[in-house]
């Protein structure tokens, strides 16, 4: 069986899909490749049913789209329980197997996954497709949402887009982490990120189209007082996130949800702690040109 594609959302406004006629744990050949990429760059979130990867599966299928990239321990330095450092643990299970307890400090990062963001926006090497298996879902709550950025600039009041294109902000790997209380990190552990000016707009190479690319990884924009700019991310971020832009994912276990980090938000919603979640990213590099601002 081919690779299908069938449109989650109203065809004309349809940025998720989902993918089926393929098995993800064997090697991909590269039509198949090739039409993934086709349809990352028309689409942005591309959805894979009953495809329960083991960590080295999903290893190697995510590297297929990419070398990949380790996430915020690069920063942290912090212990992993899993086989792979490009494996990046997105849930709340500690390194004993067991449920974090509230105090554990790996809950700051499921806590700030639930802010509207792209991921590592704040490094200087931009990263391309997140990956996200799910090995064990909570039966409520921990959906997924994302924001399509490309419908969100196309729906700019003139005026604004303006006001924006040619803007730029930055971003910290810390930012979100401060904003929720968490200031535990070291010198060093900052300085192994230090912020990162991206443009407020940018062109998605996949599909020629302007982006609109807030986030709450933005710390302050260019030009302006601290204040007004971040007053302008977060009113970029409300009109981005409008819930004609959105796609909601519920998760069953085995799903594999890619999606390009250039061209969309996401984030977490909430879920009871203490139930387990146990889900794993992979995320890949960007090997193009990036889109960060020239020095
Ligand atoms: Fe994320």
């Amino acid at each position: 069986m081919a690779l299908t594609i069938k449109p989650l959302q109203p065809l004309q406004a349809s940025f998720a899909a989902e993918a089926s006629g393929v098995d993800l744990k064997q090697p991909l050949d590269a039509a198949t490749i090739a039409a993934i990429d086709a349809a990352m760059d028309q689409y942005a979130v591309l959805v894979f049913r009953g495809q329960p990867l083991d960590q080295g599966e999903q290893i190697a299928c995510s590297r297929q789209f990419g070398p990949l990239d380790a996430g915020l321990r690069k920063a942290t330095g912090a212990a992993t329980r899993f086989q792979h450092e490009e494996l990046i643990d997105i849930g709340n299970v500690a390194l004993d197997g067991s449920v974090a307890p509230p105090d554990n400090k790996k809950l700051i990062g499921v806590l700030a996954n639930q802010l509207w963001h792209s991921d590592s926006t704040f490094q200087a090497i931009p990263v391309k497709y997140s990956m996200l298996s799910a090995v064990v879902v909570t039966e409520t709550g921990g959906e997924t949402q994302w924001a399509d950025l490309r419908a969100a600039w196309d729906a700019l009041p003139e005026k604004t887009r303006r006001h924006v294109e040619g803007l730029s902000a930055w971003h910290s790997a810390f930012h979100s982490r401060m904003w929720l209380g968490d200031d535990t990190y070291t010198e060093a552990q900052l300085a192994r990120f230090p912020p990162v000016e991206r443009p407020l707009v940018h062109v998605h190479p996949g599909s020629g189209r302007k982006v609109l690319f807030p986030s709450v990884h933005c710390t302050h924009v260019s030009g302006m007082t601290v204040p007004e700019g971040r007053l302008l991310v977060a009113e970029l971020i409300e009109h981005a996130t409008q819930p004609e832009f959105l796609y909601t994912h519920s998760w069953r276990a085995g799903d594999y949800v890619m999606w390009d980090n250039r061209a969309t938000l996401h984030r977490g919603r909430r879920y009871d702690l203490s139930a387990r979640r146990d889900l794993r990213r992979t995320t890949t590099l960007e090997r193009s040109a990036a889109p960060a601002v020239a020095a």
